[in-house]
């Protein structure tokens, strides 16, 4: 199963387990509470969530914690990174806050708008053993926000390497695996490293 309540998250994992034959059913469809993250990094987050869900369900559980780490921040908003939308989960005004900091902090080269998505990984399994992994996707900040592809802050990340943001990609190049994509974001990074350890070979 996988252990979000983020349908962007959902579909992109939907998508990278299909190769493998793995048809998950989600924590949503199967009603699960979603446990507080109270961990202090990404990975302990990501573990929280799929411990829970493997207890709760008894099943392979299979859970994300992600997201926008920005360089001129000190690292802000890490692992906030959801809540600095709110509770109506509204990414323009997260956005527009990262933005206003940056301003306030005179960062208007792209060299001073570094920034980097992370997305750790973690499977739990009900007979209690892990497997965890972690990955990155590096990339500038661009202001206004480009494109209405993806989800969160898709539309101000444009990755090394690119023209043209995640919001502005399809979800193929965004996070689909070779041959098809080019497995540029941080999940799909961090999505083979795990195949690698536990999912059979496509
Ligand atoms: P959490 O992992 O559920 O705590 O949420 C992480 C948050 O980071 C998401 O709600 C998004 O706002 C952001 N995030 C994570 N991955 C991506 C991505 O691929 N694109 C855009 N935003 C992302």
């Amino acid at each position: 199963m996988i252990a979000t309540h983020n349908p962007g998250k959902l579909a992109e994992m939907r998508e990278l387990l299909a190769p493998h034959g793995v048809e998950p059913v989600s924590a949503g469809e199967l009603g699960l509470s979603e446990p507080e993250e109270t961990g202090d990094s990404f990975r302990a987050n990501a573990k929280i969530k799929a411990v829970a869900a493997a207890m709760a369900a008894q099943l392979p559980a299979f859970a994300d914690d992600s997201g926008l780490v920005v360089d001129a921040l000190d690292g802000a908003p890490g692992i906030l990174s959801a809540r600095w939308a709110g509770p109506t989960k509204d990414f323009t005004v997260a956005m527009t806050r990262i933005e206003r900091l940056l301003q306030e902090r005179g960062a208007t080269t792209p060299e001073q708008r570094k920034a980097h998505f992370v997305s750790a990984l973690c499977v739990a399994w009900p007979d209690d053993h892990l497997e965890e992994v972690e990955a990155r996707a590096d990339g500038t900040l661009v202001w206004p926000p480009r494109g209405v592809a993806g989800f969160g802050y898709d539309p101000m990340f444009m990755p090394d390497g690119f023209a043209r943001t995640f919001g502005e990609m399809t979800s193929i190049e965004k996070h689909g695996l070779p041959p098809l994509g080019l497995g540029l974001s941080h999940r799909a990074r961090a999505f083979v490293k795990l195949a690698e350890i536990c999912l059979a070979p496509r």
